[in-house]
């Protein structure tokens, strides 16, 4: 009696399939990605493989063909070669100097008359990731209250480019009008580099010192942030006059061990020459 629900397991089961799609997460646009379908064809016979980035075509494998491997450059993508075993086919596709997110599919179909069709899809994103941390230009080690800072945050190359923040003792500085994000000129793969200025006057009545942080800020899922601290003391007048008042103490006690020291000298000459 239940049959039936046995038999249509069994024709599931049966059908090809794709057993592994291999697509990067992220792509870096200085170098070509390498995409792979991996598929089984159980008792069917193959048809054709074909590769989409999103809607366009750019990859097709047509054993009956010749030739059996054709590609097709869509929308700035340039597809550099392609190549199938029986159960798998690669891509290599250099992707556009954008940070763009397209979908990748991999479509395996039966010979006719079924021409069935097994499907995946994965996403990649162009990214270029910085190799190093920002770098501040400006931040003197020594200011005075009052004294103006002119500090200058540039991050590495990337794509996106990295978005940038500053903080002054961890509270985050809005950028006024002049002062936003600025861009390079786009390397290859499209990378760039980003700085910000940051203009401080110091309190007046400030003392200790600055914690001064810029943060580049990749908007990226997750975010990627790099980050630099320099600190930067603030000579203030209390710090001077204890410095002062200290370097007089020392002076006190020189004077006294000075002092000391002739007295014992005049004190041995006395006695070795009362002997
Ligand atoms: C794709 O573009 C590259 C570079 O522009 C070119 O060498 C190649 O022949 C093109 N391929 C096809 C199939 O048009
Ligand atoms: C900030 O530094 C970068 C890199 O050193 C430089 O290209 C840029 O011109 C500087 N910006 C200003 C306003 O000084």
């Amino acid at each position: 009696m239940k049959i039936f629900p046995l038999i249509t397991l069994c024709v599931i089961t049966s059908a090809h399939k794709i057993t592994q799609l291999k697509v990067p997460l992220y792509a870096d646009p200085r170098r070509a990605a390498e995409l792979s379908c991996h598929f089984e064809m159980e008792d069917q016979k193959l048809h054709s493989v074909k590769w989409y980035r999103d809607t366009q075509e750019i990859f097709r494998y047509n054993p009956s063909q010749n030739p059996p491997i054709r590609l097709y450059n869509a929308s700035g993508i340039i597809v550099q070669s392609g190549d199938c075993q029986t159960d798998s086919c690669l891509v290599r596709v250099m992707p556009p100097p954008l940070a763009t997110r397209a979908a990748y599919t991999c479509e395996v179909s039966t010979e006719g008359p079924k021409f069935q069709i097994a499907r995946q899809t994965k996403h990649m994103t162009v990214v270029a990731m910085p190799e190093k941390d920002p770098v501040i230009i400006g931040a003197r080690k020594l200011v005075r209250p009052g004294e103006q800072l002119h500090l200058n945050c540039t991050s590495d190359y990337s794509l996106p480019p990295s978005d940038i923040n500053w903080y002054i003792d961890n509270e985050l500085q809005k950028p006024g009008v002049w002062q936003r994000t600025e861009l390079s000129a786009p390397e290859l793969g499209g990378l760039r580099a980003s700085w910000r200025i940051l203009r401080i006057v110091v309190p007046p009545t400030a003392s200790g010192a600055l914690h001064v942080r810029c943060e580049a800020i990749l908007l990226v899922e997750p975010p990627v942030i790099r980050d630099v601290t320099a600190i930067v003391t603030i000579h203030s007048r209390t710090q001077l006059s204890k410095y002062v008042s200290n370097a007089g103490s020392a002076a006190g006690v020189c004077i006294f061990l000075w002092i000391t020291l002739i007295l014992n000298d005049f004190i041995n000459t006395l006695m070795s020459g009362s002997l």
